[in-house]
């Protein structure tokens, strides 16, 4: 990174790692500054030295500024999509089961919903590096390799994504990456990995910031296009400092398949979907394209949720514009579960390219209404029925301006007519002109998309 050259003339770049640093001579640009002579000629010479400086510094800056950039732009515009082996199989994952996850990817119609990065979570190393340094995966999980693995994904259509660790050790106990973080993303590089999710186990005394940073910097100089999927869990505020280090940061401890009760394990707890989804409110401003707040991974279809919350799930993702990774066992899929993870209505919303993450705009007796300004003027609107009973709304459009400070969209709908559709049913359900009235079952959602009536 280039320290910034404007104040001093001196731009001091390192590549920091915590095995080597070295220094970029762009403060060799800057020629040294005359003496200044005092004198009727002195002064022309001095105005050259000038001019030469002020084109130096401009060259330097330009240098410097491209050197400075961390991540690679233009990736995940919208929330990425795709699939992550930890939550249905931990650590239990190999070679020949996951060739058939991915062929059930593309079977299913997962890839052409949009799914697209198939990534290996926890699990897929050995337990030493090798006497290189290299991460060795585990021969027996993966006997071609991992390169001929990621080769058959990409084979597929697919991107690659793997799994390491800003700690010394990953959080199931393999190697991390901490003090190796240049020669892990040259290994990955060489791999054709596309995507690298970063936990955050075992890093005692290391600074976040510090070593997503220096990650940041090892992808950039193995010089392969990955999305950086930053994930230490929200401890550290990512939303406030990643956004030129990664594409997307979790915001919350690890999410589990249940609606609104988190599970105590005594030293960490992971959260329901509910829970998740009110951590959220408040840093939506931080999200945007390419770079998203990530609630973690779905649970859509793994069990401990009903058809209705699994909906609810996938829809507030979705509100929340959060990235869709599933966490399914794509190969037994119940038609529900599919129903779902491929709803393309839905999915438009997750993925509209305004890149504006929903706000409550109200909650009533745990009856709220979500709002996610969506481009060309439209808007999706998520009612959701936290109760545990079915709950009626009757909502008076008429009596509300819909207004957003991040997006600054102003609805009135005295003056402003739209129609309405619903993204489960897919059917037209009437106009912003007449009240809405529908009964919600117990922890599910309606879900509508408002268009514009032309005048
Ligand atoms: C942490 C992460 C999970 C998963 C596991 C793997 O808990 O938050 O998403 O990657 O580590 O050990």
């Amino acid at each position: 990174m280039c320290k910034p050259c404007a104040m001093a003339g001196v731009c001091l770049c390192t590549m920091q790692s915590y095995r080597f640093a070295i220094t970029h001579p762009c403060s060799r640009i800057f020629p040294s500054a005359p003496p200044l002579k005092r004198g009727t000629k002195t002064s022309y010479s001095y105005s050259k030295f000038l001019k030469a400086s002020l084109i130096a510094f401009i060259l330097t800056s330009a240098i410097c500024s491209r050197s400075s950039a961390q991540k690679f732009e233009q990736l995940a515009l919208t929330p990425p999509m795709g699939w992550n082996s930890w939550n249905t199989f931990q650590v239990n994952i190999n070679e020949q089961m996951l060739r058939d996850m991915v062929d059930a990817m593309v079977s299913s119609g997962m890839r052409d919903a949009g799914y697209t990065y198939f990534v290996l979570d926890d699990g897929w190393m050995s337990m030493q590096r090798d006497t290189n340094g290299n991460l060795v995966p585990d021969p027996k999980k993966f006997p071609s390799g991992i390169k001929a693995f990621a080769d058959y994904v990409h084979s597929k259509g697919l991107k690659f994504g793997i799994y390491n660790c800003a700690g010394t050790k990953t959080c199931a106990g393999f190697p991390g990456t901490h003090g190796y973080e240049y020669q892990d993303a040259r290994l990955y590089a060489s791999w054709g990995v596309d995507y690298l999710k970063y936990d955050w186990c075992n890093t005692d005394s290391i600074n976040a910031r510090d070593a997503y940073l220096t990650m940041s910097k090892a992808i950039r100089a193995a010089g392969r296009p990955m999305i950086f999927s930053l994930c230490e869990w929200g401890n550290h505020g990512p939303w406030l400092w990643a956004t030129n280090v990664g594409q997307l940061w979790r915001t919350t401890s690890d999410i589990h398949a249940g609606f609104d009760k988190d599970l105590n394990y005594g030293t960490w707890s992971s959260y329901s979907v509910m829970h998740i989804v009110d951590l959220q409110n408040k840093i939506r401003q931080y999200a945007g394209p390419g770079h998203w707040n990530d609630p973690d991974m779905l649970e859509v279809g793994n069990g401990g949720m009903s058809y209705a919350e699994n909906k609810s799930h996938f829809s507030m993702w979705c509100m929340l514009a959060a990235p869709l990774i599933a966490g399914n066992d794509l190969r037994k899929m119940s038609s529900e579960t599919k129903e779902i993870l491929t709803n393309k209505d839905v999915i438009a919303v997750d993925q509209d390219s305004l890149g504006v993450e929903a706000y409550r705009y109200y909650s009533f007796d745990s009856l709220e209404m979500w709002v996610k300004p969506l481009k060309h003027n439209e808007v999706a609107i998520c009612f959701l029925n936290r109760a545990s009973h079915p709950q009626t709304i009757d909502y008076d459009w008429s009596a509300h301006v819909l207004t957003d400070t991040v997006s600054h969209i102003h609805i009135d709908f005295k003056s402003e007519g739209y129609k309405l559709r619903d993204l489960w049913t897919k059917k037209v359900a009437g106009t912003t002109g007449t009240p809405f009235k529908q009964t919600i079952a117990p922890h599910d959602v309606v879900m509508l998309r408002l268009t514009k009536i032309k005048p």
